[in-house]
């Protein structure tokens, strides 16, 4: 189980806090999904939780251990939103390999296994593969690490909705052996596999349980992210 508890974040340029007082918890073999509008800090919470930047104050468990952002980083795994523009290796085994020379084919037929992409051949290039693909390549990237927490940027962004529904797919067979996070401002197709529920806002969050957060999207198209007086 990971916990968030009383975290802020407010760094020296900001003129304040882009975090406030986040309380968060997660099981394993959980997914769950964080739904804010743009600039809401989606992706400076993924980049606390991933360990690449520190909380101003608060605190986070795994379990019974608190964590440091080096802890973090070995524990969490972050997928960036748009993973593959950072894409360099010249083949899916070199992608793969990229920091980790070390990695048996077995573990990269693992990671490839695991995302569906294991009928491809090693040397086929990354830039070579379809938009959903190098979505999920993107995952496996991040699976060959073994991380016991997979963070999502949107990611969803840029499909189209068949691609969004094999990925969707691949997410919820992932999230049996780890925990998952994604955070995102179209939650529909994720929504059907989220356990856990929160709303984010100018760095605060709430939990929303799934039916009434799907009840407010349906309702609110406009502007799902803030109540209406006729909701
Ligand atoms: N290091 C930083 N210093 C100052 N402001 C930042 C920093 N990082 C992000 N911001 C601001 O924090 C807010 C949240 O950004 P972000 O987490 O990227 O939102 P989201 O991912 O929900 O679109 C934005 O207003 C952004 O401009
Ligand atoms: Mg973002």
């Amino acid at each position: 189980m990971l916990y968030l508890k009383n975290l802020v974040y407010h760094p020296p340029a900001a003129s304040e806090a882009l975090l406030k007082q986040i309380n968060l918890e997660l099981g394993i073999q959980e997914m769950g999904l964080i739904v804010g509008p743009s600039g809401s800090g989606k992706s400076t919470l993924l980049e606390i939780m991933s360990g690449l930047a520190a909380p101003t104050s608060g605190e986070m468990h795994w379990r019974r251990q608190e964590l440091t952002p080096d802890d973090l980083q070995q524990l969490a795994g972050l997928v960036f939103q748009f993973p593959e523009r950072h894409f360099c290796g010249n083949s899916i085994l070199e992608e793969l390999r990229l920091g980790h020379p070390e990695i048996s084919t077995d573990r990269v037929y693992q990671a490839l296994q695991e995302v569906g992409l294991e009928q491809l051949s090693l040397y086929t290039s990354p830039q070579s593969l379809s938009g959903g693909q190098q979505r999920r390549l993107a995952l496996a990237v991040q699976l060959i690490r073994q991380p016991h927490l997979l963070l999502l940027d949107e990611p969803t962004a840029g499909l189209d909705w068949s691609m969004r529904r094999q990925l969707v797919h691949v997410l919820s067979k992932l999230k049996q052996h780890r925990s998952l996070l994604a955070v995102t401002h179209e939650p529909a197709e994720l929504l059907a596999i989220a356990d856990r529920c929160w709303l984010i806002d100018n760095g605060k969050i709430e939990s929303i349980s799934s039916q009434a957060l799907t009840q407010r999207l349906n309702v609110n198209t406009l502007d799902p992210f803030h109540h209406s007086p006729d909701v």
